[in-house]
């Protein structure tokens, strides 16, 4: 005979166990992503800076160096400005109310002009529409030398740098009429070397 005793605990463990069992479970759903908010957050939280990020921090470092260094080139152009107007303040830098002319006689060519004392001999010779012979132009050379018969060439003329002619040279009288400037009446021999 079964134990009513037993039968109504039974009943009791089935009732419970039906009564969880219908209870709805609260299911799973996944947490709300919030990773972009977050790092939203995070970079307000990062304070701006004046410098370039690391990636750009080469090319604006560049860009930088370019910027000190067109800097540094500006403040050198003003320099060489400067210093440039110094340079350029050669034997042949002389106001137009200020220039002078003597009369040089051309030995070989067989006539005297007046040569102004702001040009080269070469560059006015050429202008009279001789054949004056030279190469380079700019005292580096002695293919335009020329002699001044009168005495050394540096009592008669200005040498704007010339590099090739020694001093016994000059004493002797040769000249390179190319970067040689008149400053006093003179005869000269072009196409002569030492
Ligand atoms: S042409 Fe070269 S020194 Fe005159």
């Amino acid at each position: 005979m079964a134990d009513p005793l037993a039968i109504g605990v039974a009943a009791s463990i089935v009732l419970v166990v039906v009564f969880f069992s219908s209870l709805k479970g609260t299911g799973w759903s996944p947490a709300e992503d919030i990773s972009e908010e977050v790092l939203e957050r995070r970079a307000s939280t990062v304070p701006e800076t004046d410098f370039p990020e690391p990636m750009n921090r080469s090319i604006g470092g560049g860009g930088g160096a370019v910027a000190v260094g067109g800097g540094g080139e500006g403040g050198e152009g003003g320099e060489l400005e400067e210093g440039g107007a110094e340079e350029s303040a050669g034997p042949g830098d002389i106001p137009d109310d200020e220039i002078e002319y003597y009369e040089v006689e051309f030995i070989k060519e067989g006539e005297t002009v007046e040569l102004a004392n702001n040009e080269p001999i070469l560059d006015q010779g050429e202008e009279q529409g001789w054949d004056m012979p030279y190469a380079c132009r700019q005292g580096q050379c002695v293919s335009c030398s020329a002699h001044i018969t009168d005495g050394p060439s540096e009592d008669y003329v200005v040498h704007d740098d010339q590099q090739m002619l020694g001093e016994a040279e000059i004493d002797d009288g040769y000249t390179l009429t190319c970067v040689a400037y008149p400053r006093d009446s003179f005869s000269i021999e072009t196409g002569e070397s030492p």
